[in-house]
């Protein structure tokens, strides 16, 4: 094919990218990379560059590039039908089958699957339905959700003001008055470096039980948490973390939503993070593994305690007033099956968790003793490389350093091998597909040991 040249030119006039520095960009400041085909957990853009896309994406292309089996029942879906909306009853084969194995995978107390676009538009149904069941329930005051600062939930209004990353509040108005922010559980930065993990837990648990009888039980409707944090820096919980969690929101007739758009079908090494963490959802939010990025899809599956009372709701009051024109499409549901096939087919969560486990352990033995690395952590197929101006002291660079962002380029640049700078501190993170090798594994740890050196001796 002949390669057309305008492309850059076209891109920098008319295409408004998400989160990119417009300005540089629009001025030819920032890089413009054209991708052109992938295959297994490598991309390769039209220049003919082939990286190592050892962050899938968006932490979403879950079985890798390239799977013939799910572009196959994608076409086959567009073929047979392409669309049908799934308003007042109507379904599809693929939308009826997916939210069947959607339901066998989850949690037992889970009920029903309402599907999405992608997860910012799920935690917007979330909210919705949480205000609604507290409508019915008769009590209107108990409206505001608490999340987490350095939670990531999504970039609309309502989730733009769950997720607690100031980059997505500053010059938005955001957060809205019904969201409220509680402490991070990010041991490694915690305020009072003396505190053990356990003082450090009990803090976190003091820190939300202080927020709620700030703002009343009365008017508190839900906490939303992912099971391990992900934008906000790539943070297991500490240990015992979420079962005291749980303790204080069953107190308070709080219900917990877990968004799992991250952890959901495999990335830790379990089916959900609520596997893996003992988590009890009344909700749960699903989107990337979903259909691992083949097509846009996201679900809010609803737990029965909820259900009941949304049946009880349209049995007062009529049929439920959301829904959006591709709620459930068919191809998005078509991949979602095929996709969950194939991670069961070839066992790649088993796989996740197995090579994860690699490559977070030979990640610590090649850069767990550099001066300026202050942690390095992770869960399944998740890592991250924390970088300190000082270890002993735990003093940060400064921000203005960009020094995640220095390493990150430098990796790419060195090595073509891709892993996020996260958007808040100098964290290198990295969430490869699940189908990542242990040489591959070894070909990332090297490259980016290599990276820190050039970036930081
Ligand atoms: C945990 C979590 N929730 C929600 C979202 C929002 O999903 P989307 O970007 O598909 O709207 C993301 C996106 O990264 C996420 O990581």
């Amino acid at each position: 094919m002949l390669k057309n040249d305008q492309l850059d030119q076209w891109d920098r006039e008319n295409f408004f990218h998400p989160s990119t520095h417009l300005a540089q960009h629009a001025r030819g400041e920032s890089p413009n990379r054209v991708i052109k085909t992938a295959s297994g957990v490598h991309i390769e853009d039209r220049d003919g560059n082939r990286l190592l896309d050892a962050f899938a994406g968006l932490y979403c292309v879950n079985v890798g590039y390239g799977r013939q089996e799910i572009a196959e029942a994608i076409a086959d879906q567009a073929r047979e039908l392409a669309y049908y909306h799934s308003y007042v009853g109507h379904g599809t084969e693929a939308s009826i089958t997916l939210s069947k194995m959607i339901l066998d995978r989850a949690p037992s107390n889970m009920s029903k699957v309402y599907f999405g676009l992608g997860g910012s538009d799920a935690n917007e149904t979330n909210v919705k339905l949480i205000w609604y069941y507290n409508n019915i329930l008769g009590r209107p005051q108990k409206k505001k959700i608490i999340s987490r600062w350095r939670g990531y939930h999504g970039s609309g209004l309502v989730t733009g003001s769950l997720t607690g990353l100031e980059l997505f509040h500053k010059k938005f108005d955001l957060p809205i008055d019904q969201v409220i922010h509680t402490e991070a559980p990010y041991y490694f930065r915690r305020a009072d470096l003396d505190q053990t993990e356990a003082q450090f837990v009990a803090h976190c648990v003091s820190e939300l039980e202080a927020l709620i009888a700030r703002e009343g039980a009365d008017t508190i409707a839900a906490f939303i948490g992912e099971p391990v944090l992900g934008t906000g820096g790539i943070v297991p919980p500490p240990e015992g973390y979420w079962a005291a969690i749980q303790e204080v929101l069953k107190k308070h007739d709080i219900l917990l939503v877990v968004d799992e758009v991250v952890t959901g079908f495999g990335r830790l090494g379990t089916m959900f993070g609520s596997d893996h963490y003992g988590l009890e959802a009344d909700i749960i939010t699903i989107a990337k593994g979903l259909t691992s990025a083949y097509a846009p899809l996201s679900g809010s599956i609803i737990g029965d305690k909820v259900w009941k009372v949304l049946e009880q709701g349209t049995d007062e009051n009529g049929p439920i007033g959301h829904g959006w024109t591709y709620s459930a499409h068919p191809i998005g549901a078509a991949a979602g099956v095929a996709n969950l096939k194939l991670i069961d087919d070839l066992n790649l969560i088993s796989n996740a968790g197995e090579v994860g486990g690699y490559l977070n352990k030979t990640m610590t033995e090649a850069l767990g003793d550099h001066p300026h690395v202050g942690e390095i952590r992770g869960e399944g197929m998740l890592c991250a490389v924390e970088f300190v101006k000082d270890r002993d002291s735990r003093t940060f660079f400064d921000a203005a350093d960009k020094i995640g962002a220095q390493v990150s380029a430098t990796l790419l640049s060195q090595d073509k091998v891709i892993a996020r700078a996260m958007p808040q501190g100098d964290i290198l993170g990295f969430a490869p597909p699940f189908c990542l090798s242990k040489a591959e594994a070894d070909q990332v740890v090297a490259a980016t040991a290599r990276a820190v050196k050039t970036v930081l001796g």
